[in-house]
């Protein structure tokens, strides 16, 4: 199968908050938030594998910034690593100054996808060649999020979490 670059399947959404997304403080909804990263990432998913995904994890999501009514957001979503028939996605957020212009990141997120057939089933998907030194770093480090979400789901045992459990024993 054909090796990918992130580039090839990166999606960007932009789009605004309006008063119907926002929580009682006038700042977007959380779960707003989550559904528009899903769809971002479901796309990248597919650009990436050109087949039906589905969600199997949300491994991380940080939403370091409140994001005020009438803001202009943009979300990033990248594949930042492929396994077998899984891949994780990495989601940037960002919103932008309006008069500057100047993009502020506000949140990030990591997914994670699978690659199925007409019956549901995971299928292989294409490698990934990652490009840039923040890509390459997010590749790295994918292996062990990987282990830790299915130690988390009970798919996994904590003493097969090989490369998770080296990072422990560092010094
Ligand atoms: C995701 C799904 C296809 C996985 O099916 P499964 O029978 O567990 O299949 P497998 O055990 O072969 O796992 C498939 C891949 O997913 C990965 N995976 C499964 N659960 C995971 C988790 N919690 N975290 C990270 N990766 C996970 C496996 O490691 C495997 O990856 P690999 O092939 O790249 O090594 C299946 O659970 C499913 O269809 N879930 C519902 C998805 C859905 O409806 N999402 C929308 C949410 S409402």
């Amino acid at each position: 199968m054909q090796e990918r670059f992130p580039s090839d399947s990166i999606t960007v959404l932009t789009d605004l908050v309006l008063p119907g997304e926002t929580n009682p403080l006038n700042n977007l909804f959380g779960g707003e938030l989550l559904a528009r990263m899903d769809r971002a990432a479901s796309i990248t998913a597919r650009r990436h594998s050109r087949r039906v995904c589905v969600t199997a994890s949300v491994n991380h999501v940080a939403f370091n910034r409140a994001i005020p009514l009438g803001s202009v957001v943009t979300v990033e979503a990248k594949v930042s690593r492929t396994f077998k028939t899984s891949m994780e996605i990495f989601i940037d957020v960002w919103i932008e100054d309006r008069e500057s212009g100047i993009k502020n990141k506000a949140n990030e997120a990591i997914y994670t996808f699978v690659a199925v057939d007409e019956t549901g089933r995971p299928v292989e998907v294409p490698a990934i060649v990652p490009q840039t030194e923040e890509e390459k770093k997010r590749f790295e480090a994918a292996l062990r999020r990987k282990q830790l979400s299915l130690v988390l789901a009970g798919k996994m045992k904590p003493h097969e979490a090989t490369e998770l459990k080296a990072l422990f024993m560092q010094e």
